[in-house]
């Protein structure tokens, strides 16, 4: 019998406050076509004052215990992706731990940004796999509103705060294409230039704000993105025809349907929440996967493919079956 890591639950949660690109425009000089036709982004949700990365982060948590009949004492990992802790330590998988009411095993962040849940998932699935832990929560939670640049028009428009959460069991079976498939994990420290945070406490002793060169960031994205999914693909032994559906990193609808078109994957089997959602970094998956299932479309059995690209360069792919 080999042991098999199945996802059995599956939450979000987006903060109340929207903003829509026209409540953009009065703050940055833009407009709601321009972020449309280059982004597909309408609006974002931004959380409230004293709402915090762990809360988010809990909300969605909750959801996906209650959708898999998990008991939060139960639990014996909790592996958060974030890029914004609530505090600088400790990691802020410990206070979702304590919010949650995880009274055993271990909880601690993954940062890889916007890649966060591509690799917090690799990690549990890993530790599940050759360690024995047996009931695990992998986030994705993040409140980029706090380390954006407001007066910035190049980046302000892009991002918004949510999280995501996925329940993952332990199971025994004789059967192959179950639970989770494989992973592939890639970076390149070239790049970091290109999409980092000015500030942090080693360099600058503030939090600092997010820069980003969008176009240089953009001729990378597609080619590293269809790169790591044909790896993955082809080393797993499945094809992209297979698939059921395409769950992508949210940054751009233009990066989505380039992406799909180079895959040959049909827009009808790829899950888009980036107009509503914007960027949400490392929530950005799990909350397009939770949608997928909320409304109905993500089923029992099916077979799904994630990807994700962003600061480090750091970039990647799971494939599971839920
Ligand atoms: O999740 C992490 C990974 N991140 C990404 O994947 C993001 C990748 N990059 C992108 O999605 C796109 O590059 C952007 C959406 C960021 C930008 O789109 P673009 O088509 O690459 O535009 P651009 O940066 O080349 O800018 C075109 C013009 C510039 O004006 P000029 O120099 O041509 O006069 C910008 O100043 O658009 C201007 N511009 C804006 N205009 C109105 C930039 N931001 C805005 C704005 N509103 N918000």
């Amino acid at each position: 019998m080999k042991t098999v890591i199945r996802v059995t639950g599956v939450g979000s949660y987006l903060p109340q406050k929207v903003l829509t690109n026209n409540d953009m425009s009065k703050m940055v000089d833009t407009t709601d076509e321009w972020i449309k036709a280059r982004t597909g982004i309408e609006e974002r949700h931004i959380a409230a004052d004293g709402e915090f990365t762990s809360d988010l982060g809990t909300a969605a948590a909750k959801e996906a215990l209650e959708m898999a009949g998990v008991d939060a004492k139960d639990l014996d990992l909790l592996v958060l992706a974030t890029a914004t802790p609530d505090r600088t330590f400790p990691a802020t998988a410990t206070s979702i731990q304590r919010k949650l009411g995880m009274t055993g095993g271990v909880a601690f962040d993954v940062g890889a940004v916007c890649s966060g849940f591509i690799f917090a998932l690799a990690t549990a699935d890993s530790l599940m796999k050759n360690q024995g832990y047996k009931k695990a929560l992998v986030i994705g939670a993040e409140t980029f509103s706090r380390i954006l640049d407001w007066s910035d028009r190049t980046t302000c428009v892009l991002f918004g705060d949510g999280a995501g959460a996925v329940v993952l069991e332990s199971d025994k079976s004789d059967e192959a294409d179950q639970g989770i498939l494989g992973h592939y994990l890639r970076t390149d420290g070239v790049h970091s230039e290109l999409l980092y945070v000015d500030g942090g406490p080693s360099s600058t002793q503030t939090v600092g704000h997010l820069r980003m060169n969008g176009s240089a960031v953009y001729k990378h994205a597609v080619t590293n993105i269809a790169s790591a999914v044909d790896f993955l693909i082809d080393k797993s032994g499945y094809s992209i025809s297979d698939v059921d559906w395409f769950v992508p990193h949210q940054a751009n609808q233009r990066i989505l349907d380039g992406v799909a078109k180079r895959l040959k994957i049909d827009h009808s089997c790829v899950i888009s929440t980036v107009s509503k959602h914007a960027n949400t970094s490392a929530a950005s998956v799990p909350l397009a996967l939770s949608a997928g299932v909320r409304d109905g479309r993500v089923k029992k059995g099916d077979l799904i493919l994630t990807e994700a690209m962003g600061g480090g360069f750091a970039w990647g792919s799971n494939l599971f079956r839920l």
